[in-house]
C-alpha cells in the first residue's frame, strides 16, 4: 500500500529481545492480554509472528497459525497512537500475500462480538461472518463473552 504515510515500514519477525516493546502494546490494548508465554509459544510452534516496524519504531504486529489449506489469524494489533491510519489493513493484506504463498484457500479468526471497531476493519478488508462460539472468551471472573467467526476467501 503504497499511499501509506509511512517512510520506513518493513516487517521483521518477532524474537525473545523484541517481546519486551510488544507486551508494552500488548498490556495496553487489551483488557485479556497474551502473556509473554503465549508469544514464546507461538515463536515455538512456528506460528507467523510478524513486526510491523517504521522506523525503528513497532507499530503493530500479528500472529497467525498456518493449517492444512487455510491460516487462523490469532493476534492483530495495531499500537494504540498508530491506529485508524491504515495499518490493520496492510497487515491483513500482508498475511493474505503470504498465506497465498503456502496455497491457502481461507483466513480464519475469532473476534468478541463486543469489538466493532476490529469487526468493522475485517469487513472492510473482505471477512464475512461464518458463526460463533458461545463463551469463548473470558470477560471478568465469572462472565464470558460469545466470539465471531469470520472467513476470508483467498
Ligand atoms: C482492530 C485494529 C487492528 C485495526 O487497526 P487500524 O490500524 O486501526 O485499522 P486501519 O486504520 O487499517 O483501518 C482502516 C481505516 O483506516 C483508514 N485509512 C486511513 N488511511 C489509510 C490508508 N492510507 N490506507 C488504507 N486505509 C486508510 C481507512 O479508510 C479505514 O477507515 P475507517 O476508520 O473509516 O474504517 C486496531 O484497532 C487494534 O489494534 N485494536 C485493538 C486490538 C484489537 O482489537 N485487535 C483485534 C482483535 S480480534
Amino acid at each position: 500500500m503504497s499511499s501509506l504515510p509511512f517512510h520506513d515500514l518493513h516487517f521483521q519477525a518477532l524474537t525473545p529481545q523484541s517481546l519486551e516493546d510488544l507486551m508494552r502494546i500488548e498490556e495496553s490494548v487489551y483488557a485479556k492480554p497474551w502473556t509473554r508465554g503465549n508469544f514464546l509459544d507461538a515463536m515455538k510452534n512456528n506460528n507467523w509472528c510478524q513486526l510491523l516496524m517504521n522506523e525503528g519504531e513497532l507499530t503493530g504486529y500479528f500472529v497467525a497459525m498456518m493449517g492444512f489449506q487455510e491460516v487462523h489469524l490469532l493476534n492483530l494489533t495495531v499500537a494504540p497512537s498508530y491506529q485508524k491510519r491504515g495499518l490493520g489493513l496492510h497487515m491483513l493484506q500482508c498475511l493474505g500475500m503470504m498465506s497465498q504463498t503456502v496455497n491457502a484457500e481461507w483466513i480464519w479468526l475469532e473476534v468478541r462480538v463486543s469489538n466493532a471497531r476490529a469487526l468493522e476493519v475485517y469487513e472492510k478488508f473482505g471477512f464475512r461472518k461464518v458463526g460463533e462460539r458461545k463463551n469463548y472468551y473470558p470477560l471478568t471472573t465469572n462472565k464470558r463473552e460469545d466470539a465471531i467467526i469470520m472467513s476470508y476467501r483467498l
